[in-house]
C-alpha cells in the first residue's frame, strides 16, 4: 500500500506534462483538417473563441479540481466528487471520469506503436522504397493485417509490444523520474523537429499557394453553426480536457504551486504547436507535393494522412527519408507523451482508490489496457476504433466537462467564512497572477452555459 502521493519536481515539469499530453496526433493531424474543411483562416476565429471561454476557463477549472483531489490524496474523481460532492451519488458520477481513460487506451497504444514502425521503416529506407515502388496502401494495408513480417513475428505484433514496453517503463517510473523527466528530455526535441518540418515547408517553391490553401478565409463560413461545433470539439480535444487526464496531473502538486499560470503556459505552447505547427505542415505540403485537395485530405482522414499522404509526400521531397523519419519520430513522441499521461490516471485510480502497490498498479493497468487493445483491434474492421474513439475522446469529453464545470460553480462557488470562494481560492492559490474578473464570470457562468448548449447543439446535430 503507497504511504506517501508523489508530487512533481518542478514548475517547468508539470507544465512540460500537460503541454506533452495536448500535445498530440490532434494538434498535427485532426486540428489541420478540421481547419480546412471548416472555413479555412476563418476557422481561427471561432477556435480562438473557444479557447478563450472554453479550453482556457475549464483547464483552469480541471487543474483546481486536480488540485482538490490531491489535497484529499486521490488523483481521479471516483473518491474525489464522493468527498467533494458529499452526497452518497457523488462516486458513481465520479466513476464516469473513468471511462475516457480506459476506452482510449485500448486503441490509442496501438496507433502509437504503427507510428513507431513508419519511423522505423523511414529510417531504414524501406518506406522510401514502398513509396517508389507506389505500394504504400498495400504496404499499409499489409502492415496492420499482421502480414508484414519481422523475422517469422508480424511486424505490428513486434513494434506493439516495445511501444508497450516503452509507456510502461516510464510509467513504473513514476511521477517524477518517469513521466516528468520524459516529458522533459523529449518536448524540446518535438519541438525543435517540429520547427525543421516548418522550415522545409515554408521554404518549398510556390508554398504560398500551399498555405492560401490552407488558411484562405471565408467568413461566410462563420454563419454555419458546424464550425463553431467543430472548433469548440477540436480545442477540448486538443487540450485533453474531460479526459481525466489535467485531474490527476494536476492532483500531483504541491499544494501552493502555481496553477493558474502553469495552465495557461501549457495551453499556450499547446496552442502554439497547433496552430503554428499544425496548421503549417500537413495541408500545406500535401497540397503542393502531391496536388491534393481539401476534400481528399478530409477522405483519407487521421490515418491516411498520417500513414498514406505523408510518406507520398516526403518520397518527392529531396532528403525524403530524412524528412520522413523526422515526421514520424516528432508524432511518436507526440503519441508516448499522450500515452502516458492517459495511462496514469487509471494507475492513480489503483494506487490511491483500491490502495494497490505501484507496481502491481502498474501491471494491473497493464493487463487490463492490453485485453482492451486486443479486443479493440480485432474489432478494428467493424470501426471499432470508431466508436470507441466517438464515445470514450468525443461525447464523454463534453459531458464530463460540463460536470467539472458545475461542480465549480455550484459546489465550489460556496464561500464558507472566506472571502472568496473555496474555487478560486485554490485555483488563486500561490499564483503569480490574478484572475481577471472578466474571466471569473466567464468560468462560473459563460463556460458551463456554453457546454451545456454545445452538448444540446451536438446531440441535435448528431456529432460534430
Ligand atoms: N490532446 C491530445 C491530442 O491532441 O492528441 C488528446 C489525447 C488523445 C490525449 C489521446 C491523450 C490520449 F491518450
Amino acid at each position: 500500500m503507497s504511504t506517501s502521493r508523489e508530487n512533481w519536481s518542478s514548475k517547468l515539469g508539470v507544465i512540460l506534462a500537460v503541454a506533452g499530453s495536448a500535445v498530440g496526433l490532434g494538434n498535427f493531424l485532426r486540428f489541420p483538417v478540421q481547419a480546412a474543411t471548416n472555413g479555412g483562416g476563418t476557422f481561427i476565429i471561432p477556435y480562438l473563441i473557444a479557447f478563450l471561454i472554453l479550453g482556457i476557463p475549464l483547464s483552469w477549472i480541471e487543474w483546481t479540481l486536480g488540485r482538490y483531489a490531491g489535497i484529499l490524496r486521490h488523483g481521479t474523481s471516483p473518491s474525489a466528487y464522493d468527498k467533494i460532492i458529499d452526497r452518497p451519488w457523488g462516486k458513481y458520477l465520479g466513476s464516469l471520469g473513468l471511462l475516457p481513460p480506459l476506452f482510449i487506451i485500448c486503441y490509442y497504444v496501438f496507433i502509437e506503436s504503427w507510428i513507431l514502425a513508419f519511423a522505423w521503416y523511414s529510417l531504414t529506407g524501406k518506406l522510401m522504397a514502398v513509396v517508389q515502388a507506389g505500394e504504400i496502401t498495400q504496404f499499409f494495408g499489409n502492415f496492420i493485417s499482421l502480414q508484414e513480417k519481422i523475422g517469422s513475428i508480424p511486424a505490428a505484433i513486434f513494434f506493439f509490444a516495445i511501444t508497450f514496453i516503452c509507456n510502461m517503463v516510464v510509467i513504473l517510473l513514476g511521477v517524477r523520474k518517469g513521466i516528468e523527466r520524459a516529458n522533459k528530455i523529449s518536448m524540446p526535441i518535438l519541438v525543435i523537429m517540429g520547427i525543421i518540418l516548418v522550415i522545409r515547408v515554408l521554404t518549398l517553391p510556390d508554398i504560398s499557394h500551399g498555405l492560401a490553401f490552407m488558411w484562405n478565409p471565408d467568413f461566410s463560413a462563420l454563419l454555419n453553426p458546424k464550425i463553431w461545433l467543430a472548433a469548440a470539439g477540436q480545442v477540448f480535444f486538443t487540450m485533453s480536457l474531460g479526459m481525466g487526464i489535467v485531474f490527476c496531473y494536476a492532483s500531483y502538486t504541491k499544494r501552493h504551486d502555481d496553477i493558474a499560470l502553469s495552465s495557461l503556459s501549457a495551453g499556450s505552447a499547446n496552442a502554439f504547436a497547433e496552430i503554428i505547427l499544425g496548421g503549417t505542415i500537413v495541408i500545406p505540403l500535401a497540397v503542393i507535393v502531391i496536388g491534393s485537395n481539401i476534400e481528399e485530405c478530409a477522405k483519407m482522414g487521421t490515418f491516411g494522412l498520417a500513414f498514406q499522404s505523408m510518406p507520398l509526400v516526403f518520397g518527392k521531397l529531396p532528403l525524403g527519408s530524412l524528412f520522413m523519419t523526422i515526421w514520424f519520430t516528432m508524432l511518436f513522441i507526440a503519441g508516448v507523451t499522450s500515452a502516458i499521461s492517459i495511462i496514469q490516471p487509471l494507475i492513480s485510480f489503483c494506487e490511491d482508490d483500491l490502495k494497490i502497490s505501484h507496481k502491481n498498479s502498474v501491471l494491473t493497468v497493464g493487463t487490463v489496457s492490453l485485453i482492451g487493445g486486443i479486443i479493440a483491434i480485432a474489432g478494428l474492421a467493424a470501426g471499432a476504433v470508431e466508436e470507441l474513439d466517438f464515445w470514450g475522446g468525443s461525447f464523454f469529453l463534453v459531458v464530463l466537462g460540463a460536470v467539472q464545470a458545475l461542480i465549480f460553480t455550484i459546489i465550489l462557488g460556496k464561500k464558507r467564512h472566506r472571502r472568496d470562494s473555496i474555487g478560486f481560492e485554490l485555483l488563486n492559490d500561490g499564483s503569480a497572477i490574478r484572475l481577471p474578473k472578466f474571466f471569473r464570470i466567464i468560468i462560473r457562468f459563460v463556460c458551463p452555459a456554453a457546454l451545456i448548449l454545445l452538448l444540446v447543439a451536438w446531440i441535435v446535430h448528431d456529432g460534430w
